[in-house]
């Protein structure tokens, strides 16, 4: 299940300050905060005001505990996620986790592709996030066309270390 629908049906438990849940009060129920906050984002850097304000619109930001489990390898995914504040971690593989810093998105794989969660990712700190589903999420792409440039120099990125990770552990285990 996705993380928003285990934070509103009660599944995932309050963390120790009872930070959990949607954010209801500032940035998450001033537009203009919000605007203000996407700004910073390197992802919408290239959004005009009027597409900055469709974004406010369609992401709701939560704040989450940590420890919290946000994306589960092998499940189907329908969410796209934005780290505002806090430390988050992809967990490539038992020795591999690589972190995710405020700006920093993840996510974007299952809803372009449709395919399960290529990776568990978890919340190392408290974390804020803003969350944009897969329906959403297509329309932001066809509105925001600097959007999808932006996602394929991340996923080009992401591949590239993976196979150099993958050529490392062959001549690893090929030996001397
Ligand atoms: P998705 O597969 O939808 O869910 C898990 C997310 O983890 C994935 O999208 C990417 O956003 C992210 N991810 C997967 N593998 C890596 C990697 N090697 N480096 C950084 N992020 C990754």
């Amino acid at each position: 299940m996705e993380l928003i629908s285990r934070i509103l049906d009660g599944s995932i438990p309050y963390g120790p300050e009872g930070r959990l849940g949607p954010v209801s009060a500032g940035l998450g129920a001033k537009q203009d905060d919000k605007i203000e906050r996407l700004k910073e984002v390197p992802l919408f850097e290239s959004c005009s005001r009027r597409q900055l304000r469709s974004v406010a619109k369609i992401a709701r930001v939560f704040d989450v505990a940590a420890g919290t489990v946000l994306t589960r390898a092998g499940e189907p995914g329908d969410e796209f996620f934005l780290l505002l504040d806090g430390t988050a971690r992809v967990v490539v593989s038992a020795e591999k986790h690589v972190p995710i810093r405020p700006g920093e998105f993840f996510g974007e794989m299952s809803l372009l592709d449709g395919g399960p969660r290529s990776a568990t990712v978890v919340a190392d700190t408290p974390i804020r996030l803003l969350v944009i589903s897969r329906g959403h999420f297509s329309g932001l792409l066809k509105n925001v066309p600097g959007l999808t440039s932006t996602l394929l120099v991340t996923l080009s990125k992401r591949v590239r270390q993976a196979e150099e990770r993958a050529e490392r552990l062959g001549s690893a285990s090929a030996g001397p």
